[in-house]
């Protein structure tokens, strides 16, 4: 994104493209928007798309599209076998991360679901930086644990830390030495951290963690899923990055694993997964899978003309001028709220802006769900809606009781080039309204 200057004030986050194509917005009236919020049970996952003004629920599958990955999608090769729109996005794939094997799996989840059925035996670990939901899900129903080992200042709300999404290097050889090398399933490193405020990973300690991993025969496994966002950061918080471009701090972290996986709802602009392998015999190994739990192995559950928006989309993920824009915006929106007092995840990371529910409403014991009533006030306050990123998220312990999260957040996410600087002020308005008034 080129350092745009303006006369008379500091910069502002900018958009690097022009609006095509638009879709109405609808802002109902608060007292409405009380009874749409009564009417969905006070989930926020109920309400209607037509009763929202700013759906900032995920960046999952809404990120806009560009006019070349339409394009690219008029012209797909549809057929059962060998389609190829498929051997397309393959080539793509391998080009930027230099894999030759990939399976097709019609989202992030579908792939983990493969890599746990593939990996995980009861009792066996899976050692990860932070769990997504879904990750942790496949793998402890398959009788697995997880172990997470991110930094101890990931945790912290708010200091300076450029990677909060870093692994703990010490933890690391600490947890492989506890549970023994032969029962690690593999050791996943996911690269912007979702649950902790889509917090970043170094490029050294991708490095680091996968060294260790090969001196024990761990297999390493990258979600990437949020890696367009990594990039970004990688590339202006990482002194040894910056003369870089992005397609070489992308190889230079594929390079470490042995496995990368994605959805393509987040990463690519489109929809779809795919789970890139190194080794052939590896990959032989899991192939058998994609035909049972998603569809051929030359569509894994996804439509032709996904396929080609994502071919696409993954060249756009490697221009600074299109990953620029969601890391900035959030940065804009992290650093006004903080200015006004709202409690929010700094430094700011990818994906959305994160504000911290346990002490935006420090009155609401843990057990009442802080950020499930925050994210249902900002509905009813401003048509906003986030997502609730705490103890509502989590999987309950197998007793039924509740696991409480590390930390309760409310997620307001920035789908990418989907909203416009008016419209982020707006939002911030909303959220800072409750600290600078008597209400
Ligand atoms: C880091 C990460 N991994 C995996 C997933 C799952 O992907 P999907 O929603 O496509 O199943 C997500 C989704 O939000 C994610 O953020």
């Amino acid at each position: 994104m080129p350092a745009i200057k303006f006369y008379d004030h500091e910069p502002i986050p900018m958009e690097m493209h022009k609006v095509k194509i638009v879709q109405q917005l609808n802002l109902l009236p608060t007292a409405e928007r009380l009874e749409r919020m009564k009417d969905a049970g006070f989930n926020t996952f109920q309400l209607h798309n037509g009763d929202i003004f700013m759906d900032m629920l995920t960046d999952s599958g809404v990120n806009a599209m560009s006019d070349k990955q339409l394009a690219g999608m008029m012209t797909p090769d549809d057929a059962y076998a060998g389609s190829e729109s498929f051997y397309r996005m393959r080539d793509k794939l391998e080009d930027i991360f230099g894999f030759k094997y990939c399976l097709p799996a019609h989202q992030g989840r579908a792939c983990e679901n493969i890599l746990a059925e593939r990996f995980v035996k009861p009792g066996m670990c899976v050692i990860m930086n932070y769990h997504f939901t879904t990750t942790k899900a496949h793998i402890t129903r398959l009788g697995g644990h997880v172990e997470e080992l991110v930094k101890d200042e990931g945790l912290q709300p708010q200091n300076d830390l450029p990677f909060k999404g870093d692994i703990d290097l010490d933890k690391l050889e600490a947890c492989i030495e506890k549970e023994g090398a032969e029962n690690v399933a593999f050791m996943r490193l996911e690269s912007g951290t979702n649950l902790i405020g889509g917090q970043p990973v170094s490029v050294q300690n991708f490095k680091d963690a996968c060294a260790i991993a090969r001196k024990h025969g761990i297999i390493s496994v990258l979600d990437a899923s949020l890696l367009q966002d990594n990039l970004y950061f990688n590339k202006v918080r990482e002194e040894d990055c910056k003369d870089m471009t992005i397609r070489e701090i992308t190889r230079e972290i594929a390079d470490q694993f042995d496995i990368i996986y994605f959805s393509a709802r987040k990463f690519g602009f489109a929809r779809g997964g795919a789970i890139l392998v190194r080794d052939e015999a590896l990959f032989h190994s899991m192939e058998d899978l994609i035909p049972m739990f998603e569809g051929f192995l030359t569509y894994g559950g996804m439509s032709v003309r996904e396929m080609e928006a994502m071919t696409v989309g993954f060249d756009e993920s490697m221009e600074m001028d299109i990953i620029s824009q969601g890391p900035q915006f959030i940065d804009y929106c992290v650093k006004q709220l903080d200015a006004y007092g709202v409690p929010m995840i700094t430094p700011g990371g990818g994906l959305g802006a994160h504000v911290n529910a346990s002490e935006f409403v420090s009155h609401i014991p843990q057990q009442e769900y802080p950020s499930g009533a925050l994210v249902c006030a900002f509905y009813i306050c401003g048509g906003i809606r986030g997502m609730e990123r705490g103890t509502l998220s989590e999987e309950r312990n197998p007793d039924g009781s509740e696991r409480f999260a590390s930390m309760e957040l409310v997620r307001l996410a920035l789908p990418r080039r989907v909203f416009t600087l008016s419209q982020v002020e707006y939002v911030i308005d909303r959220v800072s309204g409750y600290m600078i008034t008597d209400i």
